[in-house]
């Protein structure tokens, strides 16, 4: 029962969310009289009404305007931060604020979300190996919150309540500093009681960090293919993909699934890319709620790093899993493949009906 009104709710446009939302409440009873007409006129009502309804999506559209962000420009949206020099060193400064604000994350559906600079993911900040890292943190929200950075750091910098700067309250500031280590995919999200809460609302993001080739003599190239810089010059496009879940009812369950959190967002405006490019994906799971996620690409395989803390792949699949805060990059290209749609998706059929499902928009050459 729980299952179908999840799908329904989605499909409806947040009938369930609107008890939250409180405005705009027409349009969604709208849309739900229309569901339950097709549902009345024979189209089925149970556990299969998503592809009875012949195909899984969306009606209507996001607003990523009002949203401030676009899942299209998140992909490749980098944070490098304000970079200068101490010594030999290379200094990066970032500025994140904690902001309270409603995000659209399927077209009618909103949800009162907690954001690191106004969006879901936060940015995505990516440094070099070795790099001294300064985050300035605002609490600009109604609520005490924290960072909590994955990667080496001391334990006053660890972002937790009652340690170092501990919970940072409204109104108030912190600086977390460390060096960048070690290289590879990671993640930083608020630490905050009751963390699954402040985790679920929105308060993550991805964080880079790029090996230094002259601390890897043996894979120099590799090293240097890996960095940002070095991607570009080989032509690789990089983009960023957090994999996270919407509870809009606050009952403990997801009822919205996305990477970049816009349910089919990249259905709705497939990722374009060429079949004589690198591709590489920093992936991140972010999930509230339930212990796994994955991500299954159609039609083609992936090297994959796990946790990219190796300039050498993990594993050759099709499909990886990963449990909240695990991340991995991965690599692949469409050489040889003709102009087509290649989806991805969870290889959940729940998350993939909730909004987890996306397309490569596979064209020639380098777009
Ligand atoms: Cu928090
Ligand atoms: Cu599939």
């Amino acid at each position: 029962m729980r299952k179908v009104s999840r799908r329904e709710l989605l499909r409806a446009g947040g009938v369930g969310a609107a008890a939250v939302v409180g405005g705009g409440l027409l349009g969604r009873v709208g849309r739900a009289e229309e569901h339950r007409h097709g549902a009345a006129a024979g189209q089925g009502t149970g556990h299969g009404e998503a592809t009875a309804h012949g195909g899984m999506g969306t009606i209507g559209t996001v607003d990523h305007a009002r949203n401030g962000f676009d899942p299209s420009e998140i992909l490749y949206d980098w944070d490098l931060g304000e970079v200068s020099r101490r010594g030999d060193q290379t200094v990066r400064e970032y500025r994140i604020v904690a902001i309270d604000k409603e995000v659209e994350i399927a077209p009618g559906v909103f949800f009162p979300a907690w954001t690191y600079n106004g969006s879901i993911p936060g940015p995505t900040l990516r440094a070099t190996e070795g790099d001294r890292l300064r985050i300035e943190f605002v609490n600009g929200g109604a609520h005490p919150h924290t960072i909590h950075f994955h990667g080496l750091h001391s334990a006053r910098m660890d972002g937790v309540p009652g340690i170092g700067a501990g919970d940072v309250m409204p109104g108030d500031s912190t600086v977390y500093e460390f060096d960048a280590f070690p290289f590879g995919c990671h993640l930083y999200h608020c630490h905050s009681a009751p963390l699954k809460r402040h985790i679920h609302k929105g308060l993550y993001g991805a964080f880079v960090i790029d090996p230094d080739p002259a601390r890897h003599p043996d894979q120099a190239d590799a090293a240097r293919r890996r960095s940002y810089e070095g991607a570009r010059e080989a032509n690789v496009r990089e983009m960023v993909m957090v994999m996270n879940g919407f509870d809009t009812t606050f009952d403990g369950e997801n009822e919205v699934y996305a990477v970049n959190s816009i349910a089919f967002g990249y259905q709705v405006a497939p990722i374009r890319v060429g079949n004589d490019e690198d591709i590489r994906v920093y992936l991140v799971n972010l999930t509230e709620f339930d212990p796994i996620n994955s991500f299954h690409l159609h039609g083609n395989f992936f090297d994959y790093y796990d946790t990219g803390t190796s300039l050498v792949p993990t594993v050759h699949t099709d499909t990886i899993m990963q449990c909240q805060a695990q991340r991995g990059i991965l690599e692949f290209n469409f050489r040889g493949y003709e102009p087509g749609m290649h989806m991805f998706h969870a290889h959940q059929t729940e998350f993939v009906e909730l909004g987890w499902m996306g397309f490569f928009d596979v064209v020639e050459g380098r777009p």
